[in-house]
């Protein structure tokens, strides 16, 4: 095979060494990529699970959403290259092919944009519950108790099984997440919040409510509108991450998709996943100057220091990440849109890379910039404070996880989530009396 994906049809037989056990296990093709073994009879042919810490090997569920090919670096939503999109689409284009499976003609467009956009107002009563929280409170922490909170404003939309409480509650989540990201920030910062306005666009609106004061008129810059906006496109679905996987596991108990997309947010603010993009500015800023780069290298090459190249690596991509691409010429854009000439941290990071990937510990590993390596420095630029940069991934990624979970209700064979393990405790023995312990 040579790492090669194998993508035909036909059965896999597994015989159990030292017994005249077998089983014939289906292996299903999908439209690209590697197929895979129907692995559901196994316990009941064999008496055996698989074994996949991390779940590298297992294919959890059946989409049509995205496609991933990590050899080859391409990124695919609903079929259509990311670079394609990224060039001529919008957000809330991506969005409406995602969540439908096409793109939509001009009159489904202006619809479904007209949809998002009347949603954006948060019931006025959520505003006391941001209250609750410190003045220094992180927004993904914000964002993630006050989505979760959702479910007990929006009671009207919570039947999952009604598919119109489904469409109102994805457009809810697309459109009113912005606003309570945008406030997570204006509350940390003591500025008042500032209302959505059915006149912005998607990306328009979100940097009008992020940066705009009642004292001040404030103007949305086009240039920034379209660079965050293309931003959001990037992130918006990538097949099952750690976080689709815990919004697909949430919702497969049934819990309502405001619950569900908390328990997404809460996944994705881990640094190894969306939380990268605040770590590598963070790492940037700890680094300092270019001539602290080998000492650092040295230290993310010690087994002993836990140190990692933040924004670099991905379980799936063993070649350049498609979006990192696109990002760290958007970044190049952006800064010079912005008359940002020199920039010490862009300098810094194209530094940083450079040596990395000419460095044979992260060139035999596979380890290539990712996503997150070059948009926090964008973000940055813009004006976003570094706390906040995860909270725009959530905003992005969350049509991605309504589209997942949509999917994942809508499939008729799905179950509940429910693993098994290889259990390597204690076997069963008896209680032993207090007295009798050592
Ligand atoms: N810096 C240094 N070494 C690394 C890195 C890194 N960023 N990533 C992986 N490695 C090494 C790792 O130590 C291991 O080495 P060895 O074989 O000697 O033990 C080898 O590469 C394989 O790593 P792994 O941990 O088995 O890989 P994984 O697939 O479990 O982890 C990852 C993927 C993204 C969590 C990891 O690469 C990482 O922690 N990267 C930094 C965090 C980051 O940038 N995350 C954003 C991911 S993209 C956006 C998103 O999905 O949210």
């Amino acid at each position: 095979m040579n790492g090669m994906s194998y993508t035909g049809t036909g059965t896999v037989t597994l015989s159990l060494d030292g017994t005249n056990q077998t089983a014939s296990l289906p292996l299903i093709a999908g439209t690209t990529g590697p197929s895979v073994i129907d692995i559901r009879k196994l316990y009941a042919d064999l008496g055996i699970f698989t074994f996949d810490p991390g779940y590298g090997g297992t294919a959890a569920c059946e989409s049509k959403i995205t496609y991933i090919d990590g050899d080859a670096g391409v990124l695919l939503y609903r079929g259509y290259p990311i670079e394609q999109l990224a060039e001529h689409s919008t957000f809330l284009e991506v969005a409406y092919l995602l969540l439908n499976g096409e793109l939509p003609n001009a009159e489904q467009k202006a619809v479904f944009e007209r949809g998002v956009i009347r949603h954006t107002m948060l019931h006025e009563q959520i505003r006391s519950f941001f209250n609750g929280f410190r003045r220094d409170a992180h927004p993904m922490a914000v964002l993630c108790g006050v989505v979760g909170a959702m479910s007990a404003f929006y009671h009207d939309s919570l039947d999952i099984n009604d598919p119109e409480h489904r469409r109102i509650s994805a457009f809810r989540l697309i459109a009113k997440v912005p606003t309570i990201a945008a406030w997570a920030h204006k509350y940390s910062s003591g500025q008042p919040f500032v209302y959505p306005s059915n006149k912005y666009g998607y990306a328009e609106n979100l940097l009008h409510m992020m940066f705009a004061v009642p004292t001040e008129e404030y103007r949305v810059s086009p240039v920034l509108a379209r660079a965050l906006d293309l931003i959001l496109i990037l992130h918006a679905d990538h097949e099952q991450n750690a976080s689709t996987s815990t919004v697909r596991l949430a919702g497969s108990t049934g819990a309502n998709p405001f619950a569900c997309i908390a328990a997404g947010i809460a996944s994705l603010w881990g640094p190894a996943h969306g939380g990268a993009n605040e770590a590598v500015l963070k790492m940037l800023g700890e680094i300092g100057h270019a001539r602290h780069i080998p000492e650092f290298i040295a230290k993310v090459k010690d087994k002993n220091s836990n140190a990692r190249l933040m924004g670099f690596g991905h379980r799936v991509y063993k070649n350049y990440d498609p979006r990192a691409k696109i990002m760290q010429r958007t970044c190049h854009e952006v800064l010079a849109e912005l008359g940002i000439k020199d920039d010490p941290l862009l300098d810094l990071a194209v530094e940083l890379e450079r040596v990395a990937l000419h460095d044979d510990y992260f060139v035999s590993r596979k380890l290539y910039p990712n996503v997150d390596f070059y948009s926090g420095i964008i973000l940055k630029a813009m004006g976003f404070p570094t706390s906040m940069f995860t909270a725009l991934f959530a905003v992005a990624r969350t049509v991605g996880w309504v589209s997942q979970w949509l999917e994942m209700i809508e499939d008729p064979s799905q179950r509940i989530g429910r693993p098994r393990q290889l259990y390597t405790g204690a076997a069963q023995r008896d209680y032993p009396p207090l007295a009798a312990r050592g």
